[in-house]
């Protein structure tokens, strides 16, 4: 189904022609800012006729005067300086929200052309245990992942883990000490923070121990089977630690999403074959670097990509340089996404750069980072315990729960204790993770328990509250999800708040697929948002309960889109819904 925003963009597009107005020229059709303008409203006339010489308002005039919209629009008025409103007419749009009431995908359209996308997120440190820092990416990645996934396109999970490099000879040789000493090496890994900070402590004040270490990460790099095997040890309890933390966090990245750096390591000498082969590489102070133009700095140097240090060893832009092949040539995806940290921005910039002037991946693949900012603590510092450590991401998904787990006891005591713990854990993970995506993800943000738990404003457990009330509706109708859905009577709008929420239906198909576009997950937060705050006014303004049958038939099935609306976008953000709270 094309949705009716193309559709009315195309038609203005065409009259625009008819006028005059040149080839490639934009009507640009967007939902109207304001209700009494209408439902659309087109933006393009102006810089059109301004570009012709024409006074904009003339040129509207015969834009609207030549246009053909009367089957789906009641009212098409030219307005201000050379805006056109467009009004659509109340039969089109019963017509519609009938049609959309049948659609198990609720308009939103399938890909007509799928591609093959590669998301590279949450890649946490395995020699640490996950915490906050890896939040973002996890929660934006997943969602983009199952948005991507709805659309229809083939969506390839790489979770880029940090398994490699020097912290691991510590590690691994504490490890060894322990289990050598008969010690229980298993319990010790259980709490993966205190495991690290002990490594270190005896790292820093045992010159024998860390001369072991370093003895170990030659042995590793150099593929010691004893030696790897304890390294697989500990990789194997610090992967099981992420998949608790994913789980807990409803995230969807499995084992076999695990494309650890490590994975690369016998590309890495091609990788500088190749780059040899095609004269990019400069020795500077016994280093292997590439030198390009694009990195030049204000006195007119060029910051160099190092790839092989002094000492032959490889660095983390190298293997990013073997990933990016792997995700281009061998793999054959057509975009590949980088939901990564703003401060890495010039890393993958220069990983993107080599990676063109080398021809590691193919000309139309296309790079893209989506960066987004750090989270702050109150203070508006970067978020830490009180002490100043860092927060793990299980304590604070804990915290979150036993906080929902108060809220839901004063909103409703009635709810027995096992309904409270089930309801709370979906609104702390829920609240956790729509905080982050409903703010513009470029900008740092600060994490606040009040905030995301409000009951009030753009937050879950508001959303969460208006998903839960309509099941209450529900429940006092005395009818279930199946008995709506299977309904033959007829939606009939009536009421203006009624209209509004099918005018809103109508734009779900287009946020979805610009966020598979652009990779802003707050879009889709603003549009579940902006729908439940018409519902709340259609509620309040419409009876539902007490209307006669007809009407009381097409509002409740009204309440029921809204509702398949509110649990399909929520769940494309990886939140899920409770029926009471
Ligand atoms: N593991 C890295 C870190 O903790 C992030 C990896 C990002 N992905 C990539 N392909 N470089 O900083």
């Amino acid at each position: 189904m094309r949705g009716i925003r193309s559709v009315i963009g195309d038609r203005i597009t065409v009259a625009m022609k008819v006028m005059g107005a040149p080839e490639g020229a934009d009507a640009m059709v967007v939902p109207a800012s304001r209700p009494e303008f209408g439902d659309y409203q087109v933006n393009g006339i102006m810089s059109v006729a301004k570009k012709l010489g024409e006074n904009p308002r003339e040129f509207a005039q015969g834009v609207v005067d030549t246009v053909k919209l009367s089957d789906v629009a009641e009212t098409v008025d030219i307005a201000g300086p050379g805006f056109i409103n467009i009004r659509l007419r109340l039969g089109w749009l019963n017509k519609f929200v009938n049609d959309f009431s049948d659609d198990p995908r609720l308009g939103v359209d399938l890909v007509s052309e799928s591609s093959k996308v590669v998301i590279d997120y949450s890649h946490p440190n395995l020699a640490k245990e996950m915490h906050v820092g890896h939040l973002r990416s996890t929660v934006i990645g997943d969602t983009l992942a199952r948005i991507l996934d709805f659309c229809g396109h083939e969506v390839i999970r790489h979770n880029h883990v940090g398994d490699w490099g020097t912290q691991f000879g510590m590690l691994i040789a504490y490890l060894d000490r322990l289990s050598k000493s008969g010690q229980d090496s298993v319990s010790e890994l259980e709490d993966l923070e205190e495991f690290y900070q002990a490594s270190r402590r005896l790292f820093d004040n045992d010159e024998s121990f860390a001369n072991i270490a370093r003895e170990y990460v030659v042995k590793l790099q150099a593929g010691d089977e004893d030696i790897r095997a304890v390294w697989k040890r500990f990789v194997e309890a610090s992967l099981q630690h992420c998949e608790q933390v994913y789980r807990r966090l409803d995230v969807t990245l499995r084992r076999e999403d695990v494309r650890a750096e490590s994975t690369y390591n016998d590309d890495l000498p091609n990788i500088l074959e190749h780059l040899r082969k095609k004269d990019l590489l400069r020795e500077s102070d016994g280093a292997q670097c590439v030198f390009l133009e694009e990195f030049k700095n204000k006195e007119g140097e060029i910051t160099p990509v190092i790839v092989q240090k002094s000492d032959g060893g490889y660095l983390y832009a190298t293997t990013d340089l073997a990933a990016i092949r792997y995700r281009s040539k061998v793999l054959g995806a057509s975009r590949l996404l980088y939901i990564v940290d703003a401060r890495q921005s010039l890393h993958l910039r220069q990983v993107f750069g080599v990676s063109r002037a080398a021809g590691l991946v193919q000309d139309s693949c296309s790079l893209e980072h989506h960066s987004f900012g750090t989270m702050l603590g109150n203070d508006g510092k970067p978020f830490k315990t009180r002490t100043g450590g860092t927060i793990k991401l299980m304590d604070l998904l804990r915290e979150a729960e036993e906080r929902a787990f108060n809220l839901v006891g004063e909103k409703n005591p009635e709810l027995s204790e096992s309904e409270r713990r089930e309801i709370s854990k979906v609104i702390g993970t829920g609240s956790v993770k729509y905080a982050d995506l409903s703010l513009n993800r470029t900008t740092d943000y600060v994490f606040s328990w009040d905030n995301m738990l409000s009951l009030e404003g753009n937050t879950a457990p508001y959303l969460l509250y208006s998903y839960a009330r309509i099941n209450s509706i529900f429940r006092r109708a005395k009818v279930t999800d199946d008995h709506l859905d299977r309904l033959s009577e007829p939606i009939i709008l009536s009421d203006p708040t009624e209209r509004a929420l099918a005018v809103k239906f109508i734009q779900l198909n287009e946020v979805v697929h610009t966020v598979a576009k652009e990779c802003f997950p707050n879009i889709l937060c603003n549009y579940i948002y902006e729908l439940s705050e018409l519902f709340m006014k259609f509620y309040e303004r419409c009876p539902v309960l007490k209307a006669d049958d007809e009407t009381r038939i097409s509002r409740l099935q009204l309440c029921r889109l809204t509702s398949k609306v509110l649990k399909t976008g929520l769940g494309l953000l990886g939140i899920g819904t409770v029926r009471r709270m």
